[in-house]
C-alpha cells in the first residue's frame, strides 16, 4: 500500500538538496576521491575528556532511567554559570533554561507551541532549514526576511509590510549566522527588541555557532541586550562547541513563558535528554580543557579559511572572510545559478557544497563552503576548483 502523507508535510518546501545528494553517492560508490564541503558538521572528533567523562556516566547506574522533561538541575546550574561567565547574563536556572536534544530539536517544535494556523513567523533568508520546517508543520505562515550583503546579511526590520508584521507572532534570527557567516552587533539586537516590543512578537535568538569565532572576536548574545527576556529566548548548542553533533544536547535560555510553552510541547513529545549526557555537558562547560579546546577549535578553523579566502581569489567563488562560523559564503561570478555551478563542481572538481538556493531564495547567485575538511583537503579542493573555474 502507498500511504499518502498529511497535507502538512506535503506543504513542506522540497527537499532541494536531494539531487546533488544522490549525484555525491554515486560519484563516492564509483570510487571517485570526493572533497566534501557540504554539510555543517564538524569533521574533528569530540575532546577526550569529554569522551572519558561519559565512560564514567554510563557506569553510574542513575543516569539509565528516563530523564526528567525540564532536564538536570546540575546541567541547567552549569548553563547559567556559562553565561554568566561568558555574556555576564544572569538567568534563573529554575525556570529560564531547557536542555534540548540538540537544538535543532527545540528550534523545529518552538512554532507548535506558540503558533495558530496562518500566524507568520520571520525567517532570515537564506537560513538553516529547520526554521522554515517547524513552521510549516505547525501551520504557520513563512515570511522571508532577505539577508542582504549590502545590508550585512541583517534582516532589515523596516522593510517588513504592516500586514506581515500584524500577522508575526514569532520571528528567528541566527548569529553568527549559517550560511553567510555574519554577525551582528548590539545596534542591531537592540533594534530588534524595539521591533519584538512594539508588535509582540517572540524573538528565538539561534546561537549555535557562537563559540566558532577568530582572531579574539567574540560573538554577542542576544541576551546581553537590555530588554530581550521580555521578548526572546536564545538557543545553544554544544555540537559545533565542542564537535558533539552526534550527542545531542543543547538548550534554549531567556523569557521563562516561551520556556514553559516549549516544555510542555516536548513533555508530549519526547523524554529529554539522556542524563548521562547531561552530565557531561556540565564537565564541558565547566571544566578548563573546555576553553582550551575551544581556543584550538578556533585556530583550526581560522588557518582553514585563510587557506580557502586566499585560494578561491581570481576564481569563479568570491568567498566573503567572516569573524565567525565554519561557513564561508561565497559569490559567484558570471552568470552561472548556484545549482548548476554546484552539480559543475562536483561533475569537474569532484567538489561537493551548498547551493545558496538551498537555503533560500535570496542565497541565489551564492554557494555555501563548509571548512569540516582538512587543510589539505581544503588546499587540495582549492586547487581543484583553480584548474576548472579559475
Ligand atoms: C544555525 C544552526 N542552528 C542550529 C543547528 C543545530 O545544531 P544541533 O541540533 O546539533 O544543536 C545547526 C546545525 O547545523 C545550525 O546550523
Amino acid at each position: 500500500m502507498n500511504f499518502q502523507i498529511s497535507e502538512k508535510l506535503k506543504n513542506l518546501p522540497p527537499y532541494l538538496f536531494a539531487e546533488i545528494d544522490i549525484a555525491k553517492r554515486r560519484a563516492i560508490a564509483a570510487g571517485e576521491d570526493i572533497i566534501d564541503l557540504g554539510v555543517g558538521d564538524p569533521d574533528l572528533p569530540t575532546p577526550k575528556f569529554v569522551v572519558d567523562e561519559m565512560k564514567e556516566a554510563l557506569e553510574d547506574v542513575s543516569t539509565h532511567q528516563y530523564p526528567s522533561g525540564a532536564g538536570l538541575s546540575n546541567f541547567r546550574q552549569s548553563v547559567a554559570k556559562w553565561y554568566k561567565k561568558r555574556f555576564k547574563v544572569d538567568l534563573n536556572p529554575n525556570n529560564e533554561i531547557l536542555p534540548l536534544i540538540g537544538s535543532k530539536e527545540g528550534v523545529a517544535h518552538l512554532p507548535l507551541a506558540f503558533i495558530n494556523k496562518k500566524d507568520v513567523v520571520l525567517i532570515p533568508d537564506p537560513c538553516y532549514p529547520p526554521y522554515i520546517g517547524g513552521t510549516v508543520l505547525a501551520g504557520g505562515e513563512v515570511y522571508r526576511m532577505p539577508l542582504l550583503e549590502e545590508e550585512g546579511f541583517l534582516p532589515n526590520l523596516s522593510k517588513i509590510p504592516k500586514a506581515v508584521v500584524d500577522k508575526a507572532k514569532l520571528m528567528f534570527i541566527n548569529y553568527p549566522n549559517n550560511p553567510t557567516g555574519a554577525v551582528a552587533d548590539m545596534e542591531f539586537f537592540s533594534r530588534v527588541v524595539s521591533f519584538a516590543e512594539k508588535n509582540n512578537i517572540i524573538v528565538a535568538h539561534d546561537a549555535a555557532y557562537s563559540e566558532v569565532s577568530f582572531n579574539g572576536y567574540k560573538p554577542l548574545s542576544f541576551l546581553e541586550c537590555k530588554n530581550s527576556k521580555s521578548v526572546g529566548v536564545e538557543f545553544h548548542s554544544l555540537s559545533k562547541t565542542f564537535n558533539m553533533t552526534g550527542w545531542r544536547i543543547g538548550w534554549l535560555s531567556g523569557n521563562k513563558s516561551v520556556i514553559q510553552g516549549l516544555l510542555k510541547v516536548k513533555s508530549n513529545i519526547d523524554s529529554g535528554v539522556f542524563n548521562a549526557i547531561q552530565k557531561v555537558g556540565v564537565v564541558a562547560l565547566e571544566n578548563k580543557k573546555g576553553n582550551e579546546h575551544v581556543k584550538i577549535m578556533q585556530e583550526i578553523y581560522s588557518k582553514r579559511q585563510k587557506v580557502m579566502v586566499e585560494g578561491l581569489r581570481d576564481t569563479i567563488l568570491n568567498a566573503i572572510p567572516t569573524k565567525a562560523t565554519f561557513y564561508l559564503w561565497c559569490s559567484i561570478a558570471g552568470n552561472v545559478d548556484s545549482t548548476e555551478l554546484t552539480k559543475k563542481l562536483l561533475r569537474k572538481a569532484g567538489v561537493v557544497v551548498t547551493p545558496g538556493i538551498g537555503l533560500g531564495p535570496s542565497g541565489e547567485g551564492y554557494i555555501r563552503i563548509s571548512l569540516t575538511a582538512s587543510e589539505n583537503e581544503l588546499q587540495e579542493a582549492v586547487d581543484r576548483i583553480k584548474k576548472h573555474f579559475g
